[in-house]
């Protein structure tokens, strides 16, 4: 795709039950294949977040929904076709322990496509799960693929159809288009873009705010056994959810790492300057907000490596929300645990009670110092760089995993 790649303008979650087909649905649509870590080969899981960019377009001779497409020539008029937007999806895993990993990537998404295999009873524990959290979160803009359309007749697609409108009704999907989809036959992937231009916009960014990243990912790209004159910084994955950010910057990381001090540890944000950037597969001077990019820094590798920074918030430095330690949180807990067989219902938190809290792409356990009703006291274990309002996803052990029970505002 040389000199057609462009940076992303829009981040789109992929989510939805595990097998249900996201990973071949991001590979029809952008010709890549998330699944890029060796032990999720083995497992056949995405099991970290996938990123692929797709760039959707028209052919200009043909006619809505035929004129949508990810191919750069269009065979039947012999003609280019004309770009209409780059998209950056975010391939959440669906497996059931890993709620955590989905909850991160939901903040970074502007918009979701949920996938619903049309040959299952709806909803699987993970569709309604993952829809819980967009729900959360406040991704409203919303696009149901059902897939695997081509494993069943008329009739099972009309009644499992009904069965997704039934699940929706009452959530921020209650009036998302459903698309019928078969991934791997690539059957109506036109109307699937179509729909997705329509649903799911680029939201208007400042560009003159003060930059700020999430960090997803975090990597040391050099091989082993490179000596110290050869090496490259550690790189930062993630997606800048707000402002610009130019090749050369200084950036600050927050809440940065623990350092002891005379017996005493304390937490100290890292700062360090942009060497290089990557948005769209490219190497470019500046990013703008969409899309998942890569921040080549003057960093140690050793400090970036094996998403050791995952969870950071980046931008300039003294220009970042605030480390907590500890917070106050305003607590709305869902009526009911969800993804259960039958709907075991939530009790209320308790003091003394560990919890595990996503704030933006951070995840830490926090033990719970005082607990009222609608609000708790939370001490944390990692801090998280956070600002006052922001979303906070709340998890509670029970049996052997952590389940959603609800969120938190931070109150300060
Ligand atoms: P996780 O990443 O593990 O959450 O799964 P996933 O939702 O990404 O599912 P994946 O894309 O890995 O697909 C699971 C299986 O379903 C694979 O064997 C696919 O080949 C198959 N599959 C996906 N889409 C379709 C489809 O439209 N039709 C048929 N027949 N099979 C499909």
């Amino acid at each position: 795709m040389a000199g057609t790649h462009r940076q992303p303008e829009v981040n789109i979650g992929l989510v939805g039950h595990v097998d249900h087909g996201k990973t071949t649905l991001v590979r029809a649509l952008s010709g890549e294949w998330t699944d890029q870590h060796s032990e999720e080969m083995k497992r056949g899981i995405s099991i970290r977040l996938g990123y692929a960019d797709a760039t959707f377009r028209r052919c200009p001779e043909d006619e809505p929904p035929e004129c949508y497409t990810v191919e750069e020539h269009c065979s039947e008029h012999d003609v280019d076709t004309d770009v209409l937007r780059t998209v950056s999806f975010v391939d959440a895993p669906g497996h059931e322990t890993l709620m955590a990993t989905m909850l991160s990537g939901a903040s970074l998404m502007d918009g979701a496509v949920l996938v619903v295999g049309a040959n299952e009873e709806v909803p699987q524990p993970q569709t309604e799960e993952h829809l819980m959290a967009l729900d959360i979160i406040g991704i409203e803009n919303v696009v149901i693929a059902q897939n695997k359309i081509d494993l069943v007749d008329g009739e099972q697609a009309r009644e499992n159809y009904e069965q997704i409108q039934e699940f929706v009704e009452g959530t921020v999907a209650e009036d998302a288009p459903v698309v019928p989809v078969s991934a791997e036959q690539e059957i109506n992937l036109d109307v699937l873009i179509e729909t997705i231009e329509e649903e799911i916009p680029t939201p208007e960014r400042d560009p003159d705010a003060d930059p700020r990243m999430y960090v997803a990912r975090s990597f040391d790209i050099n091989r082993p056994g490179t000596t110290w004159e050869g090496l490259t910084g550690g790189v930062l994955g993630g997606s800048l959810v707000a402002g610009e950010l130019d090749v050369d910057d200084d950036l600050e990381l927050r809440p940065g790492r623990e350092v002891e001090e005379g017996g005493q540890s304390e937490w100290q944000s890292i700062t360090t300057t942009v060497r290089s950037l990557q948005a769209g597969g490219e190497d470019v001077d500046t990013v703008t907000p969409g899309g998942l990019l890569g921040v080549g820094t003057g960093l140690d590798p050793s400090m970036t490596k094996g998403d050791a920074l995952a969870g950071q918030v980046a931008g300039h430095p003294d220009a970042l929300p605030p480390t907590w330690e500890s917070f106050e949180m305003e607590v709305d807990l869902l009526e009911r645990l969800v993804g259960a067989e039958e709907g075991e219902t939530i009790d209320d938190i308790n003091t003394g009670e560990p919890l595990m809290l996503t704030v933006g792409t951070a995840t830490t356990v926090g033990a719970v110092t005082s607990a009222r009703e609608g609000e708790c006291e939370v001490n944390l274990k990692r801090p998280v760089c956070a600002e006052v309002g922001d979303v906070i996803a709340i998890n509670r052990r029970v049996g052997a995993r952590w389940r959603l029970i609800g969120i938190g505002r931070l109150q300060g």
